[in-house]
């Protein structure tokens, strides 16, 4: 870090923002295999946020791998970059009072106890998409795994490239027994429950 860099405090602050928004700012990481519906359920509660008055913002793996990220594979080193750089974007975006979807596969428990160490207690909401391999491999909405049996493609996540379970997940949802709607349900519910979200007529 260059000495001569001198942070700077601005007069309207994290809590100003997330008062005017009337939510408590958090990150909402989805982790689970390709296929696992991270991206479907994300999209579904952004969606049922939006309706409900809230300030959100959407981070998706694939598409941030089309611009921020296009400089990054999916060797290890590269992985946890690509969930580096996601984290320090999901923690601005909770700085700016919003309430942070991110829909990546992040395979490893370190990064993602890492982003969960760059925000307060409460903000870092981790939510494992506990889809069975079988059915994400059945599913293959993007034919990646059957190029990747194929050896087509290399260290693809569930073949030959780990994806470690998470051991704390606040939320665990199996995309194969409920349907989107449910899914996205039993998330708002942990959100209302663990007073994330409010009634608009509760003031924070
Ligand atoms: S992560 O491991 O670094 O978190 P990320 O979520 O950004 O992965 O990207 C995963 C997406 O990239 C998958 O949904 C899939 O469409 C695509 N992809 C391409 N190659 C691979 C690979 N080798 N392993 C996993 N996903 C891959």
């Amino acid at each position: 870090m260059n000495d001569n860099i001198v942070w700077h405090l601005h007069s309207v602050t994290k809590k100003n923002r997330s008062r005017q928004k009337k939510q408590r700012p958090c990150i909402l990481w989805f982790t689970g295999l390709s296929g696992a519906g991270k991206s479907t359920i994300a999209s579904a509660v952004e969606q049922k946020l939006y309706e409900l008055g809230h300030h959100t913002y959407l981070l998706d793996g694939d598409n941030v791998r089309h611009d921020l990220n296009k400089d990054l594979g999916f060797s290890d080193r590269d992985r946890i970059e690509n969930i580096r750089r996601i984290g320090e974007i999901s923690k601005l975006f909770v700085d700016a009072g919003l309430l942070v979807l991110t829909a990546f596969i992040s395979p490893f428990r370190r990064d993602r106890r890492m982003v969960r160490e760059l925000v307060g207690e409460n903000e870092f909401i981790e939510i494992y998409m506990a889809t069975p391999t079988k059915i994400c491999e059945q599913r293959d909405p993007k034919g990646l795994y059957k190029k990747a049996r194929q050896g087509k493609i290399k260290n693809f996540t569930g073949i030959d490239s780990d994806y470690e379970t998470p051991e704390y997940a606040e939320v665990t949802i199996n995309t194969a027994e409920l349907g989107i709607e449910e899914c996205a349900d039993v998330i708002i519910d942990y959100l209302k429950l663990n007073q994330i979200i409010f009634p608009p007529e509760i003031k924070i």
